[in-house]
C-alpha cells in the first residue's frame, strides 16, 4: 500500500502582502528577517513562499509592520470571462460557508452554523491610492458574479457575509490582469482592542476623507491608525497629544469629542487654542506625564527611535494610558531593535501591541497599544 500523507503536511504556498508602493524592499527584507524569501511583483505587491500546517500560525507569525494587508494561500485563477472566474471562486468558497450538521445518534440533529465571511475586490492601482483604479469595474462585477451566484445556488451564505467589520473568513479576490485573478480565502484573526488580520480594510487602506481644516495633512496618519485599531475616542475621554503643533491629531481627537492636553514648544493653530476643550502646555513633550491615567495617548514628535522607546516605557510601566498611538521615525533603515524594543515593553506591562506602517507613513511607523487587551 502507498504511504499516506500525513493531513497535517505543510506545502509551500504562495502568499501575497500589500504594502505602500516604494516600501517594497523594506517589506522584502522584513519577511525575510521572519523565515520567509519574498519579492516585490508589482508597486505595492510582494509575493513569497509559506510552509505550513496552520494558517492562523503563520497569520499570527507574519504579522509584517511593513505589510499594509496579507492574501494567505492565494492561489492564481484564469478565466475569459467575468462569469468564468466567478464560477471558479463560487467553487473554492461555497463548501468552506455552507452550516454543517452533526447527527444525533438518538436525539435531534444539530446544526452548525456557516462562518461569517467578508469579500474583497481588489486591483493593483488600488495600491498605489488610485481612487479610480483601473479595472475595478471588472473586479466589482466579479464579486457581484460570485454573490449572485451563490444566491441562486446557496443562498443561506448569504446571511453569514458582512460588509465590513471583523468576518471569520476573509475572501479576496486580487484581479492582476483581465483574465487572471489572485484569489485568497483564509480565516481572520481577531486581535484586541477590534483589529484584525488580514485586515478588515480591502487592501489593509481605510477610507480617510479629506479635511479642509486640518492645519497639518498629518491627520491622516492617525485616523489609519485609529481605522485599524477599530476604536476611537469617546466624546468626554481624556487625551494628551506630544509634540501637537501644529495641532493635525489634536483636530483628530477634538472631532471624536476627546479633552485634549497637547503639548510641545511650538504653539498650535489659533482655532485650536481657542477651543476650551483643548488644553495647550508649552514645552518639553519627553518630561510631561498626566496627573491622572488618561485614555488616550498620542504621539508624533520627531526624535530619534531611543528616546520613543524611553517614552513607551514610561507610559505603560506607569499604566498612563488605556491606548496609545506613537509615531516611531527613522533615518535611512527601520530601526528594528528599537522598535521591537518598545514593543516588547508595552507587552511587558499588560498592554497588546502592534505596529504597522500605514499608506500615509512616511520614514516612520505607528505604535498602536491598548491595555489589558480591551482597549478600555
Ligand atoms: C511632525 S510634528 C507633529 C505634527 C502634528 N502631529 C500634527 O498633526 O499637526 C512634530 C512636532 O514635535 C515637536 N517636538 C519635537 N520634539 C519635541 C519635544 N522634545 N518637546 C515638545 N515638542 C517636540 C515639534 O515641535 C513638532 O511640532
Amino acid at each position: 500500500m502507498p504511504e499516506l500523507e500525513p493531513r497535517s503536511a505543510a506545502k509551500p504556498q504562495n502568499w501575497l502582502w500589500t504594502c505602500r508602493h516604494t516600501f517594497e524592499p523594506t517589506l522584502v527584507a522584513e519577511l525575510a528577517i521572519r523565515g520567509v524569501r519574498a519579492h516585490p511583483v508589482l508597486p505595492g505587491l510582494v509575493q513569497g513562499q509559506v510552509m505550513t500546517a496552520d494558517v492562523r500560525q503563520a497569520l499570527a507569525e507574519l504579522d509584517a509592520v511593513y505589510a499594509l494587508q496579507v492574501l494567505p494561500e492565494a492561489q492564481l485563477l484564469r478565466g475569459g470571462s467575468i462569469q468564468q472566474l466567478a464560477l471558479q471562486v463560487v467553487e473554492q468558497v461555497q463548501p468552506l460557508l455552507i452550516p454543517g450538521q452533526i447527527d444525533g445518534i438518538d436525539g435531534p440533529v444539530a446544526h452548525l452554523p456557516g462562518p461569517s465571511w467578508g469579500l474583497h475586490g481588489l486591483v493593483p492601482a488600488q495600491l498605489k491610492g488610485n481612487p479610480q483604479p483601473p479595472m475595478q469595474r471588472r473586479v466589482t462585477l466579479i464579486a457581484q458574479a460570485v454573490t449572485e451566484r451563490l444566491r441562486q445556488t446557496a443562498r443561506i451564505v448569504l446571511k453569514q457575509k458582512v460588509k465590513s467589520g471583523r468576518p471569520q473568513l476573509l475572501v479576496q479576490m486580487l484581479l492582476t490582469e483581465p483574465e487572471a485573478l489572485w484569489l485568497s480565502i483564509a480565516p481572520v484573526l481577531p486581535l484586541p482592542p477590534q483589529q484584525a488580520w488580514p485586515c478588515a480594510y480591502p487592501a489593509g487602506l481605510a477610507d480617510v476623507a479629506d479635511d479642509d481644516l486640518a492645519p497639518a495633512s498629518s491627520f491622516r496618519k492617525l485616523h489609519e491608525a485609529l481605522a485599524c485599531m477599530g476604536v476611537t475616542p469617546q466624546p468626554g475621554d481624556s487625551a494628551v497629544d506630544l509634540g501637537a503643533c501644529p495641532g493635525g491629531w489634536t483636530r483628530v481627537l477634538r472631532q471624536y469629542g476627546a479633552r485634549v492636553v497637547a503639548v510641545d514648544r511650538s504653539p498650535l493653530a489659533a482655532h485650536l487654542l481657542a477651543d476650551p476643550q483643548v488644553e495647550f502646555k508649552a514645552g518639553d513633550a519627553f518630561a510631561w506625564r498626566p496627573a491622572q491615567s488618561v485614555q488616550w495617548l498620542v504621539s508624533d514628535i520627531v526624535a530619534f527611535p531611543e528616546r520613543i522607546v524611553e517614552l513607551i516605557a514610561a507610559w505603560c510601566g506607569q499604566s498612563l494610558c488605556s491606548n496609545l498611538v506613537v509615531q516611531m521615525k527613522f533615518k535611512g533603515e527601520p530601526n528594528w531593535p528599537c522598535l521591537n524594543a518598545a514593543l516588547a515593553i508595552a507587552r511587558q506591562h499588560g498592554y497588546f501591541a502592534r505596529a504597522k506602517h500605514f499608506f500615509n507613513d512616511k520614514n516612520e511607523v505607528t505604535l498602536m497599544a491598548c491595555r489589558g487587551g480591551d482597549g478600555g
